[in-house]
């Protein structure tokens, strides 16, 4: 291979310029070079490809979001979208393509392998860390940290008042984000979507704690009940309970990568080059017991990423 391509797709996460800044270094040490396509699969589509050089990534590994800007591709699910992507890469020379993201990214590399015969590499990039085949996903440890930053310091108010706080944090589908800053930041209650949410309970638990006493409960957006908002007025409304709501949002995608973050994408991009000039295609490429692991494309959202139990526990027990 003398020639493969590189996007960000989906949502973007920190680390991703740690990633970008690896694959062409690693691409261009085998002298291989590296076209970047930017604003991911609308960009193939499109055709938005330039010579991603050494140069281009110099000082970036510090930066969050993605020099290669990133799409939510509505056009890209369809077929006829996919088959002038694989035209655009097949006339520009590119061999190989890697694609770093979320599930959806996962879905859409693994069709045009399928489809089109295009060579694709996946690397885990999402700050929710639910993708399977890996044990971190890049972004998921910058946001746990920036999440923790922030219920710190609301925790300081929330304890100075003595109040109720419902917190949401992100997380659409798991509860990866809410389960480790809750534990971290010595929260008293966690509503995740993988276990079910008893408002009575939560009431009485609230209740047992007395008057004027902090109270904070961290929510993942993917809760069956809903958000922080929905939860704060179940509350009120059934048991007459005061809270304030904090919805940290998209500030949990932005900022500084984490040192784990950077290594993380360093060495999945590093990963993700040589498995592609090895010849292997429809693969991600993710990192399990530290080790570099590669997982079919397919399986990568075919197969729930469970969250582990004894975090489950841990925080039930130190909550
Ligand atoms: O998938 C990553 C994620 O940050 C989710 O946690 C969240 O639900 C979603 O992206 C938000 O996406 P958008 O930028 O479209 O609001």
């Amino acid at each position: 291979m003398k020639k493969i391509a590189l996007l960000t797709s989906g949502t973007d996460a920190p680390g991703m310029n740690a990633h970008i800044r690896s694959v062409v270094r690693t691409a261009n040490a085998r002298g291989v070079e590296v076209i970047g396509v930017r604003h991911g699969f609308d960009g193939l589509i499109k055709g938005e490809f330039f010579p991603l050089e050494r140069k281009d990534t110099a000082n970036i590994i510090s930066l969050g979001g993605t020099i290669l800007k990133t799409s939510q591709s509505e056009e890209f699910k369809m077929p006829d979208f996919r088959a002038k992507a694989a035209e655009n890469l097949t006339k520009a020379g590119i061999e190989g393509l890697i694609g770093c993201g979320g599930d959806g990214t996962m879905k859409g590399l693994h069709l045009l392998h399928r489809d089109h015969s295009i060579k694709t590499i996946g690397v885990p990039g999402t700050i929710d860390n639910d993708i399977f085949g890996t044990d971190f996903t890049i972004g998921f440890d910058t946001a746990i940290n920036t999440a923790a930053e922030a219920i710190d310091r609301i925790r300081d108010t929330a304890d100075s008042q003595g109040r109720v706080y419902i917190i949401e944090v992100m997380g659409s589908e798991s509860g990866f984000i809410a389960t480790m800053v809750g534990i971290a930041c010595g929260a008293e209650y966690m509503a995740i979507p993988e276990t079910i949410t008893n408002v009575p309970d939560l009431h009485q638990r609230i209740k047992r704690e007395g008057p004027h006493k902090r109270y904070i409960v961290v929510i993942g957006e993917g809760d069956e009940v809903g958000g922080a908002v929905e939860l704060a007025a179940l509350l009120k409304d059934c048991y007459n309970i005061e809270s304030r709501v904090a919805v940290l949002g998209h500030l949990q995608r932005g900022g500084t990568p984490s040192v784990a973050d950077r290594v993380l994408a360093s060495r999945l991009g590093y990963g993700a080059v040589e498995t592609l000039l090895g010849g292997a295609s429809n693969v991600m490429v993710g990192e399990v017991h530290g080790q570099l692991q590669v997982t079919s494309l397919p399986q990568t959202y075919e197969r729930k990423k469970a969250l582990q139990d004894h975090l489950i526990r841990l925080a039930e027990i130190l909550a």
